[in-house]
C-alpha cells in the first residue's frame, strides 16, 4: 500500500493544534497555538473563550501544518469541550469536502495513549499492555489488546489527576495550569511533611478518588502562615501521595492480566516524579511514555492514531458527531 500521509486537527479543549503524519508515525509538522494564556487569570480553562482563540486560528495553524498534500483528515471527536469540539471537526468535514479526502473521527484519549506508542517501532509494540491516561480531563487504567482494542479497568470517581494538581496548585496562587509549576515546587519540597492518604473506592479498589486528597489540602493551609518551603513541602506531599496511588492501583491491574508492558499517556505522564515511581515499581516489566512533544494535547497523535483506524475501521462520514463523553472501545 501507498504511504498514508494524514492530517489531524485537535481542538478539544485549549489547544488549537493541526499536525502532518506519514503512516501513524512520522511526524511531518506539529504545530500548537495554546489559549492558556486567558484562562491562566480564571484558574481552568474558559469555554467560550476557548471557542473563540479556537476560530481565531484554527486556519492559520491548518496552513502551516499543511507542508505537503494528504491522503485522509484525522480530527478529535471528543471527549472534550462541546463548542470546540465542534469548530475542529466543522472545519474538517470542510476540508474533507472540498478535498474530496476519507475523514477519521478520533478519539482524544485513546490518541493520548497511542503518543506513547508513535515513536517505537511497531514490532516491539507488546500487547496485552496496561495503558494508565493521566491528563487534565482523565485518570484511567485500560487494558490494551491491540491498538483499537481495549477494557476498561478503572477510573475516577471525582476529578482527574491533572484537575486535582490544577486545583490545589491554586489554592496556594499558582495560575492554571498548575500541574507543571506544582512540580516544581515539590521538588524541593519534604514529600513527608504532610501525612496526606489516597482515596479509597470501597466498592472498587482499583478506581481513583482525588477529592479526600485535595480537601485534605485546604485543611493544610486552614490558620496557617504559608511560606515558600510549606507550599515546596505540601506540592512534594500532595504529589507524592498522588502518584503512589496511581502506580499502587497501576500494580494491582497489571496482575489481573498477562501484562507485557506499561504504556502512559496524557498532560501529567511527562512529570519526572511520576515517570521515577513508574519505573521503580514496574522494575519487572519495560515502561513507556510519550516524548515530551506528544504527551500535552496535540494533533499528531491524532493523525498516528488516525492512520490506525483508516486501515482498519469503518471510515466516518459527513454525519460524525461530536462526543464529549465516549468510552474506549
Ligand atoms: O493531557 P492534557 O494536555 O489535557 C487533557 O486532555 O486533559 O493534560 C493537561 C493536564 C493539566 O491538568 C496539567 O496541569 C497537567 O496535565 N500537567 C501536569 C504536568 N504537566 C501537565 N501535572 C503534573 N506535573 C506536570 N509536569
Ligand atoms: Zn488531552
Amino acid at each position: 500500500m501507498k504511504p498514508q500521509i494524514i492530517l489531524g486537527i485537535e481542538t478539544s479543549c485549549d489547544e488549537t493544534a493541526a499536525s502532518v503524519v506519514r503512516n501513524g508515525q512520522e511526524i511531518l509538522s506539529h504545530v500548537v497555538a495554546s489559549s492558556v494564556d486567558i484562562h491562566e487569570q480564571y484558574g481552568g480553562v474558559f469555554p467560550e473563550l476557548a471557542c473563540r482563540r479556537h476560530m481565531e486560528v484554527i486556519l492559520p495553524v491548518v496552513q502551516k501544518a499543511l507542508v505537503m498534500p494528504v491522503d485522509a483528515i484525522a480530527v478529535t471527536k471528543g471527549p472534550g469541550l462541546i463548542g470546540a469540539l465542534l469548530i475542529g471537526v466543522q472545519f474538517a468535514k470542510g476540508l474533507s469536502i472540498a478535498w474530496d479526502l476519507p475523514l477519521i473521527g478520533v478519539n482524544h484519549v485513546e490518541a493520548h495513549l497511542y503518543a506513547a506508542f508513535m515513536d517505537k517501532d511497531p514490532k516491539s509494540w507488546q500487547f496485552p499492555s496496561l495503558g494508565v491516561v493521566v491528563s487534565g480531563g482523565h485518570t484511567f487504567l485500560v487494558k490494551i489488546n491491540a491498538i483499537g482494542s481495549y477494557e476498561l479497568l478503572a477510573t475516577t470517581i471525582d476529578d482527574a489527576i491533572g484537575e486535582a494538581f490544577d486545583k490545589v496548585a491554586t489554592l496556594i496562587g499558582l495560575s492554571y495550569p498548575g500541574g507543571p509549576k506544582l512540580e516544581i515546587l515539590a521538588r524541593e519540597g519534604d514529600p513527608k511533611k504532610f501525612p496526606f492518604q489516597a482515596g479509597k473506592v470501597k466498592k472498587d479498589p482499583l478506581n481513583f478518588s482525588f477529592s479526600g486528597l485535595k480537601t485534605a489540602f485546604l485543611y493544610a493551609l486552614k490558620g496557617q502562615e504559608i511560606d515558600l518551603q510549606m507550599k515546596k513541602d505540601l506540592a512534594a506531599s500532595f504529589q507524592e501521595v498522588a502518584f503512589q496511588d496511581v502506580v499502587h492501583k497501576a500494580l494491582l491491574a497489571s496482575k489481573t492480566f498477562d501484562c507485557q508492558a506499561i504504556y502512559l499517556g496524557g498532560g501529567v505522564s511527562c512529570n519526572v516524579r511520576l515517570q521515577e515511581i513508574f519505573k521503580e515499581k514496574f522494575h519487572h516489566l519495560p515502561v513507556h511514555f510519550p516524548s515530551s512533544l506528544l504527551s500535552s494535547d496535540n494533533a499528531a497523535m491524532i493523525a498516528g492514531l488516525g492512520y490506525h483506524q483508516l486501515l482498519y475501521k469503518e471510515k466516518d462520514s459527513l454525519s460524525l458527531a461530536v462526543e464529549t463523553r465516549i468510552p474506549l472501545q
